[in-house]
């Protein structure tokens, strides 16, 4: 089997998380989440995590010299040898450039990046109604995917919580933040021949459809 480097774009609340779970039940290769590396390093109070704070509070971007690092690398890390998903990063050209130099310097290329779409007014109804997993960060919604029992996950049965930048305000700056500073890596990508583009207000099952289409295609296309 060929390699998996995988990137999940698209602004907050499209569904990458979401797509994300399900990509990972599909293929045997680590999935890396900037959101959820940085989260946890708040928890837990390292040198990153107390950098990183008072941006994503803000709904701002973490400097790109803090994030770079971190993911460059994961994707040199022997269990990424096969494959890797990452999700919410790059967001800016500098990230993807980095990204880029790092996965050229080991003699390998991304397989696609995968453009997850949805309109602003679609994400602001998604994310105030979101609930994640408090243990293992699975993430529901209050209406268009909810838990079997209100309140807390399927899978572990731990409680669901709110993310504290699901506020309105802060999720309407992290939108402008992806309008200017990320959505310019459509383009990026697009002219490298690796965007594959999807529909973001289908239900999450429809997306996972198109997405595992596109990777089958791929992979036979590379057959060829
Ligand atoms: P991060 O955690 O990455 O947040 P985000 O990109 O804003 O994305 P979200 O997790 O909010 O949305 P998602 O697309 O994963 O949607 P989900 O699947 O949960 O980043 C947080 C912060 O960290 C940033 O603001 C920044 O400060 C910092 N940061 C992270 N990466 C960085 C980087 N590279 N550089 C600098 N700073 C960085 O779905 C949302 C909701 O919708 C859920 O409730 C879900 O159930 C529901 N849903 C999903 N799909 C569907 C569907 N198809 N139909 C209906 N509902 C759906």
């Amino acid at each position: 089997m060929s390699e998996l480097n995988l990137i999940l774009l698209g602004p907050p609340g499209a569904g990458k998380g979401t797509q994300a779970e399900r990509l990972r039940a599909d293929f045997d290769v680590p999935y890396y989440a900037m959101g959820d590396i940085l989260r946890a390093a708040v928890k837990e109070g390292t040198e990153l995590g107390r950098e990183a704070k008072e941006y994503m509070d803000r709904g701002d971007l973490v400097p790109d010299d803090l994030v770079c690092r971190v993911i460059v690398d994961r994707v040199d890390s022997a269990e990424a040898r096969d494959g890797f998903v990452l999700d919410g990063f790059p967001r800016t050209v500098a990230q993807a450039d980095a990204l880029a130099g790092a996965v050229a310097s080991l003699g390998r290329r991304l397989t696609a990046a995968l453009s997850i779409e949805a309109p602003d007014e679609d994400v602001i109804r998604r994310l105030s109604g979101r609930r994640m997993c408090d243990k293992n960060g699975h993430v529901y919604h209050v209406e268009f995917d909810p838990p079997k029992n209100e309140g807390f996950c399927d899978q572990d049965g731990s409680v669901l919580v709110q993310r504290e930048d699901d506020r309105e305000e802060t999720v309407r700056h992290r939108l402008e933040v992806f309008h200017d500073q990320t959505k310019p890596l459509i383009d990026y990508y697009a002219r490298q021949g690796l965007l594959r583009r999807f529909d973001g207000t289908r239900a999450p099952e429809e997306v996972h459809g198109h997405i595992r289409a596109t990777l089958a295609t791929l992979r036979l296309e590379e057959e060829l």
